[in-house]
């Protein structure tokens, strides 16, 4: 439909195959990552690493959006304008990261509970005000021996429709997550099967909470082989079972899927995609990637926080250039 605000945003954010820049680690995540290049993460270096992904001349031509996370929607460039109005001006829409993390589900060893629905109505009122015209919640499904639960898909997928109810009647999209972690042993057959359970579960709670899926963007998993499984799925596998997964089960009504990384190496993520691409579906197959899109900008900002600036900023736009291109099934493999 014509002029509704929420399925203009959500197709906006994917339009031109366009995807997503996820950079909404919380403090406890981009600590990590900093550690891991060895950066100390304060208040300002956070600022400063994030000053130099949204200012990387030319992302804007493949990111439609950026996640953010609540501090960073909160901080401002050098200049002093605050970074949601850094992203429109030039055209990339801001995002926000509402869930309040995984925690144990009781009752379900192993298995993880997304919290964040408490006084969210509230807080996603402020975040509209702030620039925010999406946001993010994510479920985390976890394979393994006798799980996942039933218990646990169901209520995921509960506080997933929940959380998008009250993102649209904020005027904000909702970008739905369930995420089936990729870090396990099992087979691409067990990921297909866990994954396609978990979404007929989401949208049918999407359906019964009155979400319009229009006003929606899914971002899913690919359907791959777990990390540790000594036989890996090659890209045309992985795209086969992705696109055959879905088409079962994610209505075409959906306006954009906007896969995850989750662990996959930047030139896997981009191959992937591509080969997603390649077969198509009745959606918009993009990327909404975080470690695939920065690891090395990362690395190379490490090597000198000042001198490199300009080298990161090439590196992100690498590949926001490279993961464009793939959601066009246009990528080519550099031998
Ligand atoms: P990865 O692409 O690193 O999995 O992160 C995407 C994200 O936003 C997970 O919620």
């Amino acid at each position: 439909m014509a002029g509704n605000e929420l399925h203009d945003t959500a197709r906006a954010i994917v339009a031109d195959r366009k995807g997503i820049l996820a950079a909404d680690e919380s403090t406890g995540t981009i600590k990590k990552r900093f550690d891991s290049i060895g950066v100390e993460s304060t208040e300002e270096s956070r600022r400063f690493y994030r000053q130099l992904l949204f200012a990387a001349p030319g992302m804007e031509d493949s990111i439609g959006g950026v996640i953010l996370y609540d501090e960073t929607m909160r901080q401002a460039a050098d200049d002093g304008t605050p970074f949601p109005e850094v992203l429109a001006s030039k055209g990339v829409i801001p995002g926000i990261k509402v869930d309040t993390g995984a925690h144990d589900l009781p009752g379900f060893p192993g298995e993880k509970i997304t919290e964040g629905l408490d006084g969210l109505r509230a807080r996603l009122e402020e975040y509209r005000e702030l620039g925010a015209r999406f946001a993010k919640w994510r479920a985390v499904i976890t394979i393994g021996d006798g799980i996942p639960s039933v218990a646990c898909i169901r209520a995921n997928a509960h506080a997933l429709a929940r959380y998008a109810a009250l993102c649209q009647e904020a005027g904000i999209v909702p970008v739905v997550e369930p995420e089936v972690l990729m870090d396990a042993d099992n087979t691409i057959e067990r990921c297909y099967e866990v994954t396609s359970r978990t979404l007929k579960w989401t949208f049918h709670e999407l359906i019964v909470q009155g979400v319009d899926l229009e006003g929606t963007l899914l971002k899913p998993n690919m359907v791959i082989s777990g990390k540790g499984c000594p036989e890996q799925a090659s890209s045309e596998r992985i795209a086969e079972a992705t696109i055959d997964c879905f088409l079962g089960v994610v209505p075409a009504a959906v306006p954009g899927i906007v896969f995850l990384s989750g662990g996959q190496s930047e030139v896997e993520a981009t191959e992937n995609l591509n080969a997603i691409n390649k077969l198509g579906g009745p959606w918009p197959l993009s990327f909404s990637y975080g470690r695939a899109m920065q690891s090395a900008a990362l690395k190379t900002w490490s090597q000198d926080l000042v001198g490199n600036l300009r080298k990161a900023q090439d590196t992100v736009f690498a590949r926001a250039r490279d993961n464009g291109l793939a959601a066009l099934g246009q990528w080519k493999k550099v031998a």
